[in-house]
């Protein structure tokens, strides 16, 4: 039997108010809203407080998943959460989400660590596992208190993080009664020659501290508009089919210019494409994942609906998924 992974839920949740770019400015970065609106799109960002962990935001997306989906946590059979910032080093949090939730002891949770590419990378093995018959409903999670990694006095940085979860609800469903739905392919990528052009200058193994972000903009904005323009390209080609096949792009979303020059690319209008940057900042892996909640919770992206998600991060990392919502 074929097996098709369908999304049948989507969950968000950002902590606290929204902290907004003349906030950062009262608060004595020295920034401004202009520069940071014009250079990124962003105008404000959610930043948790001490006492809210990765989980617990990771909890909050995937209780609105599963209340969504009108399904119990103790039929799902799987976690999969993609994240840079966890609770603890080990063990990992998808299992504090586990045993929160009320999800049963035994079935298999685990972390991802591809950095912004994170829930690509979650949402395609997830899709594996469903294909190859060894779950059936999945809980995929892209969460992150990226701020807890800001350095503060680093400008160049701090303004672009922000901290969320996203959550879907994936199942394994019959070729024949999914349709066209479901994941329709997946397409990952790494290239480690770029180590050090974002990255954290701490880590267990290195120096047993979390460390701070440090970034080569330029090189990454350079990097980014490539690959994810080879990756669409890629994802077009392997179904063969043309841009305007596609219903909506659902990006990562670490910079407004570079998500323009992907639709340009593509030759999408914008409003064919999700955007949060504006109220979320980088949420790196949570962005997609919030991206696509916020899209069918304003009745924007519907079922039957062609979505392209796609995303690049530190390592570099980069990817995408093409479903049918
Ligand atoms: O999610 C992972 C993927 N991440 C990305 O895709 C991020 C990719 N990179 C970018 O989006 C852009 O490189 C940034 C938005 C981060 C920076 O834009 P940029 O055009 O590359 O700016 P820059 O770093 O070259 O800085 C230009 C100027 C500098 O001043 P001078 O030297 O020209 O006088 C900076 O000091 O802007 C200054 N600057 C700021 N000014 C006000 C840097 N940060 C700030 C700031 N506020 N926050």
């Amino acid at each position: 039997m074929t097996i098709r992974s369908i999304i049948r839920s989507v969950g968000g949740s950002v902590p606290g108010k929204p902290v907004t770019n003349h906030d950062l400015v009262t608060r004595g970065i020295d920034t401004s809203d202009e520069w940071i609106r014009e250079r990124t799109g962003i105008g404000a960002r959610h930043i948790a407080p001490p006492e809210v962990l990765t989980s617990d935001l990771a909890i909050a997306a995937a209780q609105i998943a599963l209340l969504r989906a009108g399904i119990s946590a103790d039929e799902i059979d799987l976690i999969i959460l993609a994240t840079t910032t966890p609770d603890l080093t080990f063990p990992a949090t998808a299992v504090r989400v586990q045993a929160a939730l009320g999800c049963l002891p035994g079935i298999p949770a685990f972390d991802i660590q591809a950095v912004c590419s994170g829930f690509v990378y979650a949402l395609a093995t997830a899709d594996a596992y469903l294909k190859a018959g060894l779950a059936h409903r999945a809980l995929v999670i892209g969460a992150e208190t990226l701020t807890r990694l800001l350095n503060w006095e680093d400008r160049s940085t701090c303004v672009l993080f922000g901290d969320g979860a996203g959550a879907v609800v994936l199942e394994a469903w019959p070729e024949e009664a999914a349709g066209k739905r479901g994941i329709i392919s997946a397409h990952l990528h790494a290239d480690g020659t770029h180590i050090d052009r974002l990255k954290t200058d701490g880590g267990v193994s290195t120096n047993q501290k979390a460390g701070f972000l440090t970034m080569d903009g330029k090189e990454v904005y350079r990097h980014a508009v490539n690959k994810l323009a080879e990756v669409v390209e890629e994802t077009l080609q392997n179904q063969n089919i043309k841009s305007d096949a596609l219903d909506w792009l659902v990006p990562h979303q670490a910079n407004a210019r570079i998500i323009e020059h992907t639709a340009k690319k593509l030759g999408m209008p914008m409003e064919k494409v999700i955007l949060t940057i504006e109220k979320h900042g980088n949420t790196s892996a949570a962005s997609i994942p919030l991206a696509l909640y916020e899209g069918v919770e304003t009745g924007r992206i519907k079922s039957g609906h062609l979505c392209l998600l796609e995303a690049m991060g530190g390592g570099f990392t980069w990817g995408s998924v093409l479903v049918r919502m």
